[in-house]
């Protein structure tokens, strides 16, 4: 195996410093030093030289690129989903996958939470009135309801989810989850298990924390959301997706769903044309649910360390493996 500093690290974005320190002192490293994605031209010139790939995630890694990456050895992508990875093409070529899962956990959680109360309280849209000059008009903005004694459901109970159970018994929320296998400590962590439709037909917030895969793209179609209760809110931070926009929309347009708190969405980004940005009752963010200094340099790190793991034959820290 040649020596780590021979080895060529590439990357399809600027590095957080933690990753470009760590990277830079160990191997041959390639890096984008500007905003935005590496340009193309060069990306591709870079590729044909990579023993390793650092991703933010802002690329599409499927065949056409693997095939531009003849020593490709590891791909390490800063984020927890990597549903832009064609993962069984990489398995296929010896190319391992990293990603980044617990350590963004508390931040995701955090902003889950932060949507689940302004879905119920009205934060922003209440900025928009003070901002638009309509503090004097509260009707327009109409009551939100009480977090206490409301059913969380929470779809997908790993990491995230767990933590925003903690967060939602605080606000005396029952909390409800369904993820694909029950989990052992449910009782200790203070969450019911419920089947999908069981949490769809009772939960008054409805939370979406699960990878978009096959099985869960279109999770949510204009089925789930007639079977949900009426003024139903519903929160997403996981990926757009997993849910019909157009159903959603019309959800929301009929309030048969209160409101929506969305940090993803189908598209992404979203145009500031988009219809559902015409609604009353909902609010985006723009998919900032890792965004914060600490949790970012805590990705790149742990993206940074699992390129060193895979290019040196040790385990890497966070692979990969389906
Ligand atoms: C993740 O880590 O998957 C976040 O959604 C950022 O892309």
């Amino acid at each position: 195996m040649a020596a780590l500093k021979e080895m060529t690290v590439v990357t399809s974005g600027k590095l957080r410093t933690p990753a470009y320190e760590l990277l830079d002192a160990e191997t041959n490293l390639l890096a984008w030093k500007e905003g935005g994605r590496t340009p193309a031209e060069l990306f591709d010139s870079w590729l044909a030289q990579a023993d390793a790939l650092y991703s933010i995630g802002n690329i599409k890694i499927n065949e056409e690129l693997l095939a531009k990456a003849p020593k490709l050895k590891v791909i390490a992508q800063a984020s927890v989903g990597y549903d832009n990875i064609d993962v069984a093409a990489c398995h296929a070529r010896g190319i391992k996958v990293g990603n980044t899962p617990h350590v963004l956990a508390p931040a995701v959680a955090d902003l889950a939470y932060g949507l689940i109360i302004d879905s119920a309280r009205k934060i922003a849209r209440g900025w928009q009135h003070v901002a638009t000059g309509k503090w004097g008009e509260r009707k327009g903005l109409g009551f939100g309801v009480d977090l206490a004694g409301k059913t969380l459901g929470i779809v997908g109970m790993g990491d995230i989810g767990s933590k925003v159970v903690k967060r939602a018994l605080a606000s005396d929320m029952r909390v409800i989850y369904h993820n694909r296998h029950r989990r052992v400590d449910d009782a200790a962590l203070g969450a019911e298990y419920a089947t999908f439709d069981e949490l769809l037909k009772t939960a008054d917030f409805i939370l979406v924390t699960v990878p978009l895969t096959q099985e869960t793209q279109g999770m949510f179609g204009s089925a789930q959301f007639a079977a949900m209760k009426d003024g139903v809110r519903f929160i997403n931070i996981a990926r757009g997706k997993i849910v019909d926009t157009e159903a959603l929309y019309e959800a929301l347009a009929s309030k048969k769903v209160a409101y929506a708190a969305l940090d993803v969405t189908d598209p992404e980004p979203l145009p500031g044309t988009h219809k559902l940005l015409t609604l009353d009752n909902v609010t985006v963010t723009p998919h900032i649910a890792t965004s914060t200094v600490e949790t970012r340099d805590a990705m790149a790190k742990l993206a940074a360390e699992n390129i060193l793991a895979a290019l040196s034959g040790k385990p890497m820290p966070a692979e990969v493996k389906g």
